[in-house]
């Protein structure tokens, strides 16, 4: 069964039809998983410790093949795509992996500067960026540290600022708020919503349902190797069924206004912790 979405197929990102994986001979971790993420969406993706989760992104990012099933990215159908055009695809995807994945031997500006250089974007201009938004993670000290000096929570925004540097169409982060205080977990999904709001398409896996409540967004759970996907909408509506009628009709009129408004603008305060984030429309 495919769920249903009320925009044309055409602007799926990432279609999963009747996916299933398993590592080696051992069981299926991921059955039947089905779903199509539109273009400028931006989900949660939730589940248990070992629910597969991170195994869910690195089908997304190619890093797996399904056992079964079809995948398809930016509407390539990956199963018929000519390998060489894999690279290309996957170029357009930014990843910030569970376990960081830096180079150790680069500094934290090399590092972030990656992306960059490999698209032959000018010095000058790496230089810009990637001094601005290691900033703006709070890494203006450490630019010339080399990861396995730097802390885990600082080594996870260098891996943030590595992912979103060059504007990827898709952004999938793997608990990226995992390492980091409750401040800075906010402000890194204030940067994903910026990035989010200029177009790109985010997908984060993570545990912390603070994070999940707060902001809304769409859900898609994972729950024993099934995924399911959940509107922020849909996710309230079923448990206002037992609600007087009165007021049923004016939390559904609620649920939905604070749906449409921009997440961050119900948080007053917000603003003054994390800063003005427009400044990263010049390079975003
Ligand atoms: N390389 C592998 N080889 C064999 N089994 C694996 C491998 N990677 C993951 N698994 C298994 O697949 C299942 C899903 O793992 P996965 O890492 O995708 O879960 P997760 O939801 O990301 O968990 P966590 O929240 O702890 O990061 C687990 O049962 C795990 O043991
Ligand atoms: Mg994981």
């Amino acid at each position: 069964m495919i769920v249903a979405t009320d925009r044309a197929p055409d602007e799926a990102i990432v279609r999963f039809e009747n996916v299933g994986l398993r590592y080696g001979l051992g069981p299926e971790v991921l059955k039947d998983v089905n779903f199509a993420l539109q273009k400028g969406s931006f989900h949660f993706l939730i589940g248990e410790s070992g629910a597969g989760k991170s195994s869910l992104l690195k089908l997304i990012y190619l890093a797996l093949k399904p056992s079964r099933g079809l995948i398809s990215l930016f509407d390539h159908e990956i199963a018929i795509t000519p390998r060489p055009d894999l690279p290309a695809l996957r170029r357009r995807v930014g990843v910030v992996f569970q376990e960081f994945k830096l180079l150790n031997h680069l500094s934290a500006y090399d590092n972030v500067a990656l992306p960059l250089r490999v698209a032959g974007v000018r010095e000058s201009v790496v230089k810009k960026h990637v001094s601005e938004l290691l900033a703006w993670v709070g890494l203006e000290q450490h630019m010339q540290a080399r990861p396995p000096t730097l802390s885990g929570g600082q080594q996870q925004r260098v891996s943030i600022a590595r992912a979103i540097i060059a504007r990827p169409q898709l952004l999938l982060a793997d608990e990226p708020t995992g390492n980091v205080d409750d401040v800075m977990g906010f402000r890194l999904m204030h940067l994903f919503e910026e990035l989010n709001r200029l177009g790109t398409t985010v997908v984060i896996a993570t545990h912390n349902m603070q994070v999940v409540e707060r902001l809304g967004h769409g859900r898609l759970l994972l729950d024993d190797g099934r995924l399911i996907m959940e509107s922020a909408r849909a996710k309230i509506a079923p448990k206002l069924e037992n609600l007087v009628p009165g007021s049923r009709q004016k939390a559904l009129a609620a649920a939905e206004s604070a749906a449409a408004a921009d997440s961050f603008g119900k948080y007053p305060g917000d603003s003054e912790i994390f800063g003005d984030p427009s400044s990263l429309k010049d390079y975003l």
